[in-house]
Formats: C-alpha cells, structure tokens, sequence
C-alpha cells in the first residue's frame, strides 16, 4: 500500500477467486482510480481496543475492525451486530452452530461476498484503516492482500509446482529461478516440502486430502497475503492431517494473521489467540434465522469465564 493503497487494477488469480464452489461469477470491479486511505476517517480509539482487560490497543495492531457488520443476501439478514477488531499475527477462531454466518463474516473480509448474487453487506469493515467497502477500493488487490482456504481442499488439475506457482505467474513473475524459489519456499511453509519434492510435476489432485489442504495453503501464502482466511479447513481431515494443519497454522502466524471457522472446539481452543462466539436466533414473524455475534474475547476467556450463558452453554456442549 504501497502499504495501504488497494486501489491497483491485478489479474484476478483463480486461487482467490474461482476457487470458491459456492461463488457466483464476478460483478465488474468498481473504480479504483481514487481511495485515498489517509482520506477514510481512522478509527476511534476505543474501537481498536482490545477485548478483556488488556488495554488500549497500538492500531499498528489492528487489521480489521469490524462495526455493526450486518449481511443480508436479498431481503433475508444472515447475521447482523458484529464488532470486533482483528489483530495482527493473531489466529482469531469463529465458531458457533451452523447457520449463524461464520461463513458469511469470512467473506466480508476479502469481499468474497461481492461474488454471491444478492448478498449486500451492511456497516462498517475496516482494513488497516480504510473501509474495504469504499467504492473506489478494487476487490482484486483486496483478495490479493487477504488470501482464502476452503473447506474443501479444491488444487487445480494441474501439477503440484503449477498450483503454487500459478498465483504467482498471474502476478507477473516469469523467470524460473524466481518461481522455483517461490514454490520452494511455500511448500516448505506450509508443511508439505518433503513430502513433494521429488514430484513436483505430478499433479495436486494425486495427493491425499491433508495433503491436498497443505497445498492450497502454500498455494495460497505464494502470492504473499498478509492475511490468510481459513474456512473449517481441517472438517475433511483425519486427527493426523488436522494436527498438522494446526501446528502449521501456529507456525503461520508468526508472519500471517489468521481468521480460522472451525466447528471444532477444542482446535479453537488449541489454536487461537482469540474466540468469536455466533449464534442465530429465531425471527418470529418469519420463522427465520439470523446469526449475532454474542461474544469476542481472549479465546482463553470465551472457554473459561465467558461473559454470556449463551457462550457458556455453548462452549460446554449444552447448546439447544
Ligand atoms: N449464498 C447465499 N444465499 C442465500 N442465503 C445464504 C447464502 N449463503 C448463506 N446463506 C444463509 O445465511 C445464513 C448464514 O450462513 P453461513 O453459511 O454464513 O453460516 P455458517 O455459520 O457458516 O454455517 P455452517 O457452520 O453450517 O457452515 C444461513 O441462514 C444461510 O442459509
Ligand atoms: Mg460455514
């Protein structure tokens, strides 16, 4: 943007995007021609603070804050009163029962709802201070910047040096030293190095499902996001597979901040630093559901001394 500046028009890599099953083709990109972060208003210092009793948070810190987010897809409110503010080389875990819009806040922050026809995103999403929603603000240097994990692994049926190396070809890297070297060193972050290898030429879809999760996530952290979004990443995973994906996720945050769904309690409390609590609750004029964030807290908070009984009732498996 250089730090900040998601104005810059880039090809859209399909690792960020197509790679979405659930996700309709792109809406044009709105112009980028004009955002200028210093002209979005900062954010107030108390909603940069953090949750509990830890004080005043540095907004260096702050990633995301999110301000009475609400998202509705047409008429329908999927979830609705979502505060929170998401800190740098943190892993924060949203967890909740199905249907509560854990999915649907993911996506608000790369605008991956942007691609779901109908979904219209209310309140305020911040990245670093500019509001990722402006207009002017170009969605595909936005994805670029805030990778995405499915839950599914999804490699292209293409070879495994060619996964990872794609995102970075569509950005402009040609010389095979280069890409080599990339490749290399995503693989070798995301675990999955030694066992590769010596069949980098074979293709991504051979591999086993933990496998095929490890590539995605180096084909993901190619193309150097600062934020890597994982969602339920591990729900198609054996205990082994999973633990290798969670301690690969404790080694991603030193350099990555991390915003895991998971519908495993006990990965969220093993791996993260902080826990969203969702629930949904019923309308009484229609019968449906709409998802609410109860409650945000140091995970260690949410599953000891959660403010809410309806966390506790939760997080103790006494839910419904
Ligand atoms: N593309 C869509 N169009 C219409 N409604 C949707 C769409 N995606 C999700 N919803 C609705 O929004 C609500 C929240 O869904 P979401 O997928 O975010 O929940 P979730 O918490 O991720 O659930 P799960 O744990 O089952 O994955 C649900 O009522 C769902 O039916
Ligand atoms: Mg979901």
């Amino acid at each position: 943007m250089s730090d900040l500046d998601l104005r810059s028009h880039a090809d859209v890599t399909e690792s960020q995007t197509a790679a979405d099953p659930e996700a309709a083709p792109g809406r044009p990109t709105a112009d980028p021609s004009s955002v200028e972060p210093s002209a979005v208003a900062p954010s107030e210092p108390e909603a940069a603070a953090g949750p509990g009793d830890e004080g005043p948070l540095d907004p260096s810190q702050a990633v995301f804050e999110l301000a009475d987010l609400a998202v509705h897809y047409g008429e329908f409110c999927a979830v609705r009163g979502v505060d929170m503010t998401i800190r740098k080389n943190e892993i924060t875990a949203f967890i909740g029962p199905s249907g509560c819009g854990k999915t649907t806040v993911l996506r608000c922050l790369n605008r991956m709802n942007d691609l779901v026809v109908g979904a219209r995103v209310t309140g305020q999403v911040l990245y670093h201070g500019v509001d990722l929603y402006d207009d002017r603000v170009d969605p595909v240097e936005v994805r670029k910047r805030i990778g995405m994990v499915f839950q599914k692994p999804n490699p292209f049926p293409k070879s495994i040096y060619d996964n990872v190396a794609f995102g970075p070809k569509v950005a402009g890297i040609r010389k095979k030293a280069d890409l080599d070297e990339i490749v290399e060193e995503a693989l070798t972050k995301a675990a999955l190095w030694d066992e590769v290898k010596d069949r980098l030429g074979k293709s991504g879809i051979g591999l086993s499902g933990g496998q095929q999760q490890r590539l995605c996530i180096a084909r993901t952290i190619a193309t150097r996001p600062e934020v890597v979004l994982m969602d339920e990443p591990c729900s198609a995973l054996d205990p082994i597979a999973t633990a290798r994906i969670e301690d690969l996720m404790a080694e991603l945050k030193h350099e990555y901040t991390i915003v895991i769904v998971t519908h495993n309690m006990q990965q969220a409390a093993r791996v993260s630093d902080r826990t969203a609590f969702f629930t949904a609750e019923v309308n009484d004029i229609d019968d449906t559901r709409t998802g609410l964030l109860v409650e945000f807290d140091a995970t260690e908070r949410i599953f000891s001394t959660p403010t809410d009984q309806r966390t506790e009732n939760y997080v103790t498996g006494r839910f419904g």
